[in-house]
């Protein structure tokens, strides 16, 4: 648990200035290092396997928004091979919800992936119904091969059974934000993962 430059919100240093995300942070699960380093593994392990696909192999990212953002812009600068970014903007965790309410797509799904070699990228693998949405869509579409990455996994049942070919962290069955994951829109700008104080939820 770290907490070292959590302010209180009334404090002096705080007084006049806007608010910080830090404030409603209770802990810390994944510091900053950890991501950072766990990410250059996950590229390593993803670059190698796309070599592997040989000479030929057309490649398409597609990062659900809005989640993978911060995500996927670190994990595309370790992949080296030549490809496409393709985003889909996906909810399921509408305004303050705090569990999963059905995934809705909205906008398109990428229409150029037949005879492509696809990857999924998201932040987090709770219900599963994400991942497994938009693989079955993307599959109606032709490509040579979906696979799907994911920074975080819940350890629970609809996650775990959730096929998912790379996985940065499997992490305890919490509401977690920061790194890309929000709440209620907010706390995105959190370098870290962590859970919310009860009192911001
Ligand atoms: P699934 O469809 O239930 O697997 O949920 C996946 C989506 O729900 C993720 O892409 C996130 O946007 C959101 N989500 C799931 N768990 C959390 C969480 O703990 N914090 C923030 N967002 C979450
Ligand atoms: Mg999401």
């Amino acid at each position: 648990m770290s907490r070292g430059n959590v302010k209180s919100s009334d404090s002096p240093e705080s007084r006049g200035r806007a608010p910080r995300v830090s404030v409603d942070v209770d802990r810390v699960l994944i510091s900053r290092e950890q991501i950072a380093e766990r990410i250059r593994e996950l590229g390593a392990e993803i670059a190698r396997d796309l070599d592997q696909l040989g000479p030929g192999a057309e490649i398409v990212l597609v990062p659900i928004l809005t989640g993978s953002i911060i995500f996927v812009a670190d994990l595309i600068r370790e992949l080296p091979q030549k490809m496409r970014l393709d985003v889909v903007t996906v909810s399921s965790y509408p305004g303050k919800a705090t569990s999963s309410q059905g995934v809705t797509l909205s906008g398109m799904l990428p229409e150029h992936v037949a005879g492509k070699h696809v990857l999924i990228v998201d932040d987090i693998l709770d219900s599963g119904k994400t991942i497994r949405m938009i693989r079955e869509e993307l599959m109606k579409r032709k490509p040579l091969s979906v696979r799907a990455c994911v920074l975080l996994r819940k350890q629970i049942d609809s996650a775990m059974q959730t096929s998912c070919e790379y996985v940065g962290f499997d992490i305890p069955d919490e509401f977690v934000v920061g790194y890309g994951l929000d709440y209620d829109h907010y706390y995105r700008n959190l370098p870290e993962v962590g859970c919310l104080r009860r009192e911001a939820l």
